[in-house]
C-alpha cells in the first residue's frame, strides 16, 4: 500500500489527510522533505516552499511517479509580502489549508561573542520572523475557514541553550513560545498549534553545519541514552501525529524527540545498567 512505502506515514491510517491541503516550509529537503512526503502519502494536497527551486526537484519527481497531488513555490519565509502571496496562492488554487509546517531553518555553530548582527538576523529572520509570518496568514486563512493545524520545528536547545548556536537557539525559544501563545488565542476557533523539539539526528545539514567531524559526531552519540540518532522518519512520524485527527485535544505541547538526550542520564555511559549499591 502506498502509505507502507513511506515508513514516517505508516503509523497513521491510510488517507488520514484525504482532501485536505498542507504546506511545509523548507519541504524540499531533510526533515521537511519527510513531513511532506508523509502528508502526500496520507493523501494530502502537498505543496512545499523554500528558497530554492533546485531542492523542489527530488520531491515533484516522487509526486509524479507516485501518483501523489503536489506541488512546489519558491518563498524566503523572512519576505512577509511573499508569504502571504504564496499562502493567498495556495488557498487560490486548492479553496483551503489545513496544515502549515514551519520548518524552514538556518544555522551554523559559531561563538557567540563573533556572531555578527547580520549572522544573528540572518537566523532569526528565517526562523522566528519566518515562522511568524507563515503562521499569520496561515492562520487568518484557518480561523475564517473553521480550523487546521499548525506544527512548528524546534530544538531540544530551545529550553537547554547550547554553547555555538545563541542565534538559533535564541530563535528556537521565541517559536516555542509563539507556539503555546497561538495555541492560546486559536484553540476556540478550531485551530491547534503544537511543535516537535528534536534533538541531533542525521541530516545533510546538520553534518555540514553542526558537526563537520566524526569526533563531534561519535561525541553527541554517546550522550543519547537510545544510543543512536533518530531517523528523519521518526521524528516526521510523530509531527504527522500531532498534525492528524490523533491528537485533536493536544494543542500548545512541545513533543520532545531525543532519545532520551535530555533527561540528564548522559551522567552514566548509555547503556550502563546501574545496580543497587555497586560502585561505579
Ligand atoms: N559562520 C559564521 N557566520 C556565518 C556563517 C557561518 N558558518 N554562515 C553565514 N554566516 C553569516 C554571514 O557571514 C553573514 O554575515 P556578515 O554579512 O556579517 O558576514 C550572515 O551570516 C548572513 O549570511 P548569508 O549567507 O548572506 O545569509 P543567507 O540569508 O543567504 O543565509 C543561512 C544564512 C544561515 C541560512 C546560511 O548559512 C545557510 O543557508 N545555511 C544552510 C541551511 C541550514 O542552515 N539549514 C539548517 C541545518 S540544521
Amino acid at each position: 500500500m502506498e502509505r507502507d512505502s513511506i515508513p514516517a506515514a505508516r503509523w497513521l491510517p491510510a488517507g488520514t489527510f484525504a482532501g485536505e491541503v498542507a504546506l511545509v516550509t523548507g519541504g524540499g529537503t531533510g526533515l521537511g522533505l519527510e513531513l511532506a512526503r508523509g502528508f502526500a502519502a496520507l493523501g494530502a494536497t502537498t505543496v512545499i516552499a523554500s528558497r530554492s527551486a533546485e531542492h523542489h526537484a527530488p520531491f515533484l519527481a516522487e509526486a509524479r511517479e507516485r501518483g501523489w497531488s503536489a506541488e512546489a513555490r519558491t518563498l524566503d519565509v523572512r519576505e512577509p509580502e511573499a508569504v502571504r502571496a504564496v499562502i493567498e496562492g495556495v488557498v487560490a488554487d486548492h479553496g483551503r489549508l489545513q496544515h502549515l509546517v514551519n520548518n524552514a531553518a538556518g544555522n551554523f555553530v559559531c561563538p557567540a561573542e563573533r556572531l555578527s548582527a547580520n549572522a544573528w538576523r540572518a537566523v532569526l529572520g528565517i526562523v522566528l520572523d519566518g515562522t511568524f509570518y507563515c503562521s499569520k496568514y496561515a492562520g487568518q486563512h484557518m480561523l475564517e475557514a473553521g480550523g487546521g493545524t499548525l506544527l512548528n520545528v524546534v530544538a531540544t536547545y530551545a529550553w537547554t541553550g547550547m554553547a555555538g548556536v545563541a542565534h538559533s537557539a535564541s530563535a528556537k525559544g521565541g517559536v516555542l513560545a509563539l507556539t503555546k501563545t497561538l495555541a492560546a488565542e486559536w484553540a476556540a476557533r478550531g485551530v491547534r498549534v503544537n511543535a516537535i523539539a528534536p534533538g541531533p539526528f542525521h541530516s545533510d545539514g546538520a553534518k555540514a553545519n553542526l558537526w563537520p567531524d566524526d569526533e563531534t559526531e561519535q561525541r553527541i552519540l554517546a550522550s543519547i541514552p537510545l544510543g543512536r540518532f533518530a531517523s528523519r522518519d521518526e521524528v516526521a512520524a510523530l509531527g504527522l501525529h500531532l498534525c492528524s485527527p490523533a491528537s485533536a485535544y493536544v494543542t500548545g505541547a512541545c513533543l520532545t524527540v531525543d532519545g532520551g538526550a535530555t533527561t540528564g542520564s548522559a551522567f552514566w555511559e548509555p547503556g550502563q545498567r546501574l545496580r543497587r549499591g555497586e560502585p561505579r
